[in-house]
């Protein structure tokens, strides 16, 4: 019998790793003999000894029956789930696959306008339909804060025949929605909650942060195992439990999504990842609360506003994660991220006013202290009003599917206002789509990028950058 305190794929890794053998397999570098003194430098030796493929003894991502199902099944039970997948193109990939499993063509999905793009992309790959629904909305924040129950009960009663409903939960943020009681609301359906979750996979190891998604009932559940814990960037994990996602089809859309030669440094890392949060989280997030909890006071004491749920008004908050408005200090959070990167302090997520911290099991007091001296020498650029930065409910014209195949052109900005865009254009981070493919162009969408990119933001999606030109959707004479 397996238990937390074992790490069987990082085990047999490690035993493979050590044996000396004539390698006529892929990867090229043969456990890194053929590697360059470049890669040497760079990479180390040793990481390329793990960097191996599917031996015998390392089982199979798409048909595991021994290390890996072992790995996955560990991992079920310290996240609290049925089932577990391990997923080598991010939270991403276990998005599309999830609606690959849940929707198909012409299936309505509510879908809450804050989505990551790979909720748009699950939508382009399925042909579903997104229902949108439109987060509730701090104006003094500009902050979205999450899907209200009341919101999807309203639209369920008007999309009784939706076949899932998708929530982003933790927000970038640490925003969190009350998923408990959408969960409650959408079974009364007979219909799933996927939750993204990409940002909270820490949640189950200490009561004071939020209620995990599993625990609260949702049905699949995407965390991204390299944002706040400690696996390879890419490396993430995808949680199911009860009947109301087919299983079987689930692992289809997997395997269809993903990469047919799996990283194995990747899958180590999540087994090795899941084995520090079920033997030492709940010291390591107590650890990671009291440093939040230190920055947050000593920002407040100097005067700079930090995101706070009791304030706001949110169901429930991750601590770890901290937004701190600028914009008192007569600067953006673009300007003052500039500023900061430049002085050694790196932030998550800088937006129009704020700048958003994660922080993890990875910082020390020492990281908290130059986060606070930075932000207390921060210098005044342009006060910019509180204002258009805000996501708009869009106006559909066509499926994001249609609208993904269908022939385009392009087009000056003033004739492309009113027609359909061919692509999917959002500020990133965070990579919230504003604009998808089968969407209205508006004024108001081209005059919030324009703003956007004046005031620093990286606008990706566009095919001209200078945003004279955009791509739409042809009409037929
Ligand atoms: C809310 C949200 N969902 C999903 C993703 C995708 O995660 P990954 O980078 O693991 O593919 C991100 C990435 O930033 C995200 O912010």
């Amino acid at each position: 019998m397996v238990s937390q305190a074992d790490a069987p794929l990082v085990n047999a890794l490690k035993e493979c790793s050590r044996r000396q053998q004539a390698v006529f397999y892929a990867p090229g570098h043969k456990g890194g003999r053929g590697i360059s003194s470049l890669q040497q430098t760079v990479f180390g030796q040793q990481i390329f000894q793990v960097d191996l493929p599917e031996l015998p003894e390392l089982d199979d991502l798409f048909a595991p029956e021994s290390v890996i199902l072992a790995a996955q099944t560990l991992a079920a039970e310290a996240f609290g789930a049925e089932q577990t997948w391990f997923l080598v193109n991010g939270s991403t990939g276990g998005i599309e696959a999830a609606m690959l499993a849940l929707c198909g063509p012409g299936d309505e999905v509510i879908v809450p306008r804050n989505a990551h793009q790979s909720v748009l992309s699950g939508l382009i790959l399925s042909g579903a339909m997104p229902v949108w629904v439109a987060p509730s909305y701090d104006p003094q924040w500009q902050l979205c804060l999450g899907v209200d129950v009341d919101t999807i009960a309203a639209t369920l009663r008007q999309h009784p025949h939706a076949k899932a409903v998708v929530v982003v939960s933790p927000t970038y943020e640490g925003v969190c929605s009350d998923i408990a009681g959408l969960a409650t609301l959408a079974h009364g359906y007979g219909i799933p909650v996927i939750v993204d979750a990409a940002h909270g996979p820490h949640f189950a190891f200490h009561p004071e942060l939020p209620t995990a998604a599993l625990e609260a009932g949702a049905d699949v559940v995407i965390h991204s195992a390299h944002k706040v814990l400690s696996a390879f960037t890419q490396a993430a994990l995808l949680h199911v439990q009860g009947q109301r996602c087919d299983r079987a089809r689930l692992h289809q859309a997997l395997r269809i999504i993903q990469s047919s030669s799996p990283n194995y440094l990747l899958l180590g890392s999540l087994d090795a990842a899941r084995h520090q949060m079920a033997n030492q989280g709940a010291l390591l997030m107590e650890r990671t609360l009291k440093l939040a909890q230190s920055a947050r006071r000593q920002l407040q004491d100097i005067g700079l506003p930090v995101l706070d749920a009791s304030a706001v008004g949110i169901f429930q908050q991750d601590l770890t994660r901290l937004t701190v408005d600028v914009s008192v200090l007569d600067t953006t959070g673009f300007a003052a991220d500039v500023w900061l990167h430049e002085r050694g302090v790196t932030a998550e997520l800088p937006t129009l006013h704020q700048l958003t911290f994660i922080i993890s099991l990875g910082n020390s007091m020492g990281d908290i202290d130059q986060l606070v001296h930075g932000l207390q020498h921060l210098p005044a650029t342009e006060a910019v009003s509180k204002s258009q930065l805000m996501l708009t409910l869009p106006v559909a014209g066509t499926s994001p599917r249609e609208a993904f195949f269908a022939d385009a052109e392009l087009c000056a900005v003033e004739d492309a206002i009113g027609r359909l865009s061919a692509d999917t254009v959002c500020l990133y981070p965070p990579g919230i789509p504003n604009l998808m493919p089968g969407e209205v162009i508006t004024a108001g969408i081209v005059e919030m990028l324009r703003l956007a990119q004046t005031v620093g933001a990286h606008v990706s999606g566009l095919v001209d950058p200078t945003l004279q030109k955009f791509r739409v959707l042809r009409v037929d004479d």
